[in-house]
């Protein structure tokens, strides 16, 4: 039996077992995907136990991505973009890392608005953290020239910026409303918005019908600043794609197919999230 598992401290929320769960029935698969509480004092062990554990990896979540990408031997581009790894596996005795939510995060953007990079518009990118690091680099692979980045605190978006060079520009927080009118996509990355809490506020009055809006807070599924955007005509992508997508190189290391994610995962998934919601 091929076991993996998602590590977090705290990891009661994670939906990564519901998902993979789905995909081991789905394909019939001999396996089993669990979740484990790890402290941070024993995360360095618990890496250096996966073979002992019968583990053929695991997802790592927050506040271990640093510490997964530290702890591997060979580390995936994805994962050298942001310094920080979501997904690990042995591999010829060695372990291995990868940032998944930069393809999870451009997949989910490439199924959903399949035009997007038509214009070759700028793209704003809310927040400095590691979601935002892995969705510039997601950006930047994909060729777009400009990208602005805006953090509460502004520091923290420079130090991106100069990580990523000349095609990542920062601009002030207050900006926020200018820096997305011209252009093509905006994506928030902070947690504003989650379980309806803050605002952005960001009025898409005026805006070109062409900008498309993405949240990758998924709880909830529609979120203040996707509901706004939406009633002033534009295309919006929500965050759970992102979630679903990012799980599937993992899946597939692990497990040895490439699973698919489905209207009937999505469902399972939004039943969950509105379950605990309401
Ligand atoms: P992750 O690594 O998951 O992306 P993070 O590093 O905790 O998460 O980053 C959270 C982001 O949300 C940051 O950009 C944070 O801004 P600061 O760098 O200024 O802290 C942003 N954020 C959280 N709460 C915010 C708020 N009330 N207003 C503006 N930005 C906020």
């Amino acid at each position: 039996m091929k076991r993996a598992c998602v590590i977090g401290w705290p990891i009661e929320h994670s939906r990564s077992p519901l998902i993979h769960g789905y995909w081991l029935n789905a394909y019939g698969i001999d396996g089993v995907y669990t979740k484990e509480a790890v402290r941070p004092e024993d995360v360095q062990a618990f890496f250096a136990s996966l073979s002992e554990r019968g583990l053929a990896g695991c997802n790592v979540t927050v506040p271990h991505k640093a510490a997964a990408f530290a702890a591997a031997a060979v580390r995936e581009e994805s994962a050298k973009a942001v310094s920080a790894a979501n997904t690990l596996w042995l591999e010829g005795g060695q372990l291995h890392a990868a940032n998944t939510d930069t393809y999870g995060f451009m997949r989910h953007l490439e199924l959903s608005v399949p035009g997007w990079n038509d214009a070759h518009r700028p793209v704003a990118i809310l927040g400095a953290g590691g979601a935002a690091r892995a969705i510039v680099f997601g950006f930047l692979q994909a060729g777009t020239q400009d990208v602005r980045v805006l953090n509460r605190t502004r520091t923290r978006a420079e130090e991106l910026a100069k990580e990523f060079g000349s095609r990542v520009t920062v601009m002030d927080w207050d900006e926020r409303e200018n820096a997305a009118r011209d252009a093509g996509v905006l994506v928030n990355t902070t947690t504003i918005g989650m379980n309806g809490e803050g605002s952005l506020g960001i009025d898409f009055e005026g805006f070109d019908p062409a900008c498309v809006v993405c949240d990758i807070v998924y709880v909830p599924l529609e979120t203040e600043l996707l509901a706004r955007a939406r009633a002033a005509g534009l295309r919006t992508v929500d965050g759970l794609g992102m979630l679903l997508h990012q799980a599937v190189p993992g899946f597939e290391k692990w497990f040895g197919v490439r699973p698919e994610v489905t209207p009937e995962l999505r469902a399972l998934v939004v039943a969950d999230i509105e379950g605990k919601t309401c």
